[in-house]
């Protein structure tokens, strides 16, 4: 894989990038095995809007991450997985092993009727077995749809009819900490509503005690005892889709992201190997679930595709200890670690005498993903994490954008805290004003978008083209809309400042929430913190903080005053908060995105609209938030 090692370099390429896309392109593509080479690169009509690269092109995305480095890699580590259960063994599986599993689960699949372009659903713990099932997927053309194994019955089954599923791959039981979750039941429970699914394929994982559906069960185990390691990977269309992923919409029902088998093949390793500069020998840890996108691209695509070994773990940062990461980094001698703001916030909130024990120094390359890291974080994380010897990269992308968009590449061009930076070749961002008018100056501050396609961007929403088009493409004429507020500096670096519906407008002045956030987050009493607008009389809007922090007693009057000199000082006097509230958690997504739709409810005393809130990952602040919220207003 080409591999950018300077910056004057990565100018070079970029600059070719986006003055001959098709040729740059062209070449990455080279570097992958295809069936049959593609006849055009790219051919595209956003007003349709239609998206296709390498297309006329065949291949199978599991022969480039698995059989291609069967050569010279076959016993090398592909997946390392780290159990739940710290005391329980650790499994390496390598590439041979893998190639088997994956074949023989394939031929599992194939034997229970399915076949390409089906939809199959995966509801696992984070065990090898999912690595296998979605891999198993992809060698013969289904197409999986990887449902988070933390979702309730509800939002499985909406997954699994959205798509209507043949199949639903599942186990009785997932560990998470100190739980144990009944992933059987609740899928017995969601196919109650699915007349879709004909097979259950049962791994057997924690054991416990389960119904059995005759007929409709099968156990994972007994399916694979005789099942053959070899199975020809089926040869795919470019523009086939490999898979199908869901991502909450500001609204409504679930949007399942539908992503194509070359592009996004190409774009995913491609980023994966220059983001983090990846090399041989390496240990790269993404800590997220395979539920999301992060996990589907760099714990499973990116990493294989490039033959490196990638580590899974199966339990949570907390447990048994705040330390647990900090361990698995030290026992696996892992080089890059990959992870998100929420986890680090938390995180930093402990002893640093949970680290010290641990000997990090294979670490080499840090990185962040899924809100923007505020700069307290992100110099902790330096400090005490990276010991000031690794580069972080802070990694702006989506779910449908497949890929790192906006992103520092490890050790080669320049990182700036809070920053995403520059574009990755290939990408084009611009930033618009309200009316969708280019901001050209270098230093800018706006809504972004992207004016170019790239190979890894989702093809639509399954099922409902037209929602595509207008959540995407129909915000500015010709682009690509992601929904982010974002600024530039001098050197065109971007800084991502929040989702759009996360900006303020207080006196006339467009406020980002994430640099206010980050400048409360500076005070050493504060965990985190959330802001939302609601509506005054002179200010239009004013400013409403949920804030947490260390003290249970917390001196409300003098942290207020606190925060808002350091508001004052780090964003201006016209960012200090009107009113903060201390609570004692945030409300959060289970990917452990804020939810600053509900504090908004809250804020403008909208509690008939706060929606559904089941699918959160502590639900139950809400009602805390609620009551401070009451309490606040008639004391004050
Ligand atoms: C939204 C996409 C990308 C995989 C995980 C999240 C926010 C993501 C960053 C970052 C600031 C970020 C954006 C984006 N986001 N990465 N490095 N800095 N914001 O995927 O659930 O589809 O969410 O996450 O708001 O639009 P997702």
């Amino acid at each position: 894989m080409k591999t950018i090692g300077s910056f004057s370099e990565y100018q070079e390429t970029y600059q070719r990038s986006i003055e001959d896309p098709e040729a740059f392109w062209n070449e990455i593509a080279e570097d992958f095995l295809w069936k049959k080479k593609w006849d055009s690169v790219l051919e595209y009509d956003w007003s349709v809007p239609e998206t296709k690269w390498f297309s006329g092109g065949m291949l199978n995305i599991t022969e480039n991450c698995i059989d291609r480095h069967l050569e010279t890699k076959a016993d090398q580590p592909a997946i390392i997985w780290e159990p739940n259960d710290p005391s329980a063994s650790a499994i390496s599986m390598t590439y041979q092993e893998l190639h088997d599993s994956v074949c023989q689960f394939a031929n599992v699949l194939k034997k229970n009727g399915i076949k390409k372009g089906d939809r199959v659903c995966i509801y696992m713990p984070m065990v090898v077995e999912l690595t296998v099932a979605v891999l198993a997927c992809a060698r013969i053309g289904a197409v999986h749809s990887v449902v988070f194994a933390g979702f309730s019955s509800t939002a499985l089954a909406a997954r699994i009819n959205d798509a209507s599923c043949k199949m639903l791959i599942t186990s009785d039981g997932s560990y998470r900490g100190s739980k144990t979750i009944p992933l059987k039941d609740i899928s017995d429970k969601a196919l109650k509503e699915c007349e879709s699914v004909e097979h259950v394929i049962v791994l057997k994982n924690t054991e416990q005690d389960i119904q059995w559906y005759p007929g409709r069960d099968l156990w994972w185990h007994l399916e694979m005892r005789d099942a053959s390691a070899v199975c020809e990977p089926t040869p795919m269309q470019a523009e086939d889709p490999l898979f199908i992923l869901y991502t909450s919409g500001s609204t409504g029902k679930p949007k399942g992201m539908v992503h194509s088998c070359a592009g996004y093949m190409v774009y995913t390793a491609y980023t994966f190997k220059n983001v983090f500069q990846y090399e041989d020998g390496d240990i790269f840890w993404c800590t997220a679930d395979i539920g999301w996108i992060t996990g589907h691209s760099y714990i499973i695509y990116g990493p294989l595709a490039n033959g490196a070994t990638t580590v899974m773990f199966e339990g949570i940062p907390s447990y048994p200890n705040y330390d647990r990461f900090w361990k698995i980094c030290d026992k696996h001698k892992v080089t890059h670690f990959y992870t998100a703001p929420t986890a680090i916030r938390t995180l930093e909130k402990h002893p640093t005498s949970l680290i010290e024990p641990y000997d990090l120094s294979n670490l080499k390359v840090l990185g962040s993903v899924g809100e923007p890291i505020n700069a307290e974080a992100w110099h902790w994380y330096d400090t005490h994490i990276g010991k000031q010897q690794c580069p972080i990269v802070d990694t702006w992308w989506q779910t449908e954008t497949g890929g790192i968009m906006i992103s520092s590449l490890a050790g080669v061009t320049p990182q700036k805290p809070t920053y995403a930076t520059l574009p990755l070749p290939g990408i084009q961002p611009i930033i618009l004003d309200a009316e969708g008018h280019e901001l050209s100056a270098n230093e800018a501050e706006g809504i972004l978008a992207i004016k170019y396609p790239w190979p890894s961007m989702a093809r639509t929403i399954y099922g409902d083209h037209e929602r595509y088009k207008q959540v995407y493409f129909s915000a500015f004429e010709g682009c690509y809309f992601p929904g982010d507020g974002v600024s530039r500096d001098a050197h065109g670096n971007y800084r991502i400042t929040g989702r759009i519906d996360d900006v303020v407008i207080v006196s006339g002045h467009n406020l980002g929430t994430a640099p206010i956030e980050d400048a409360i987050n500076e005070h050493p009493e504060v965990i985190e913190s959330a802001l939302v607008g609601y509506p005054h009389d002179i200010k239009g809007n004013a400013l409403y903080a949920f804030v947490t922090s260390f003290n249970t007693e917390v001196d409300e009057a003098r942290l207020y005053k606190e925060i808002c000199d350091q508001v004052a000082k780090s964003v201006g006097p016209i960012a200090k908060p009107d009113r903060i509230q201390f609570v004692t958690g945030l409300p959060k997504t289970r990917s452990g995105k804020i939810m600053r739709r509900i504090l908004r409810k809250i804020a403008t005393n909208d509690l008939e609209r706060i929606g559904d809130t089941s699918t959160l990952l502590n639900p139950d602040v809400v009602e805390d938030i609620i009551a401070g919220n009451e309490e606040m207003l008639t004391s004050s």
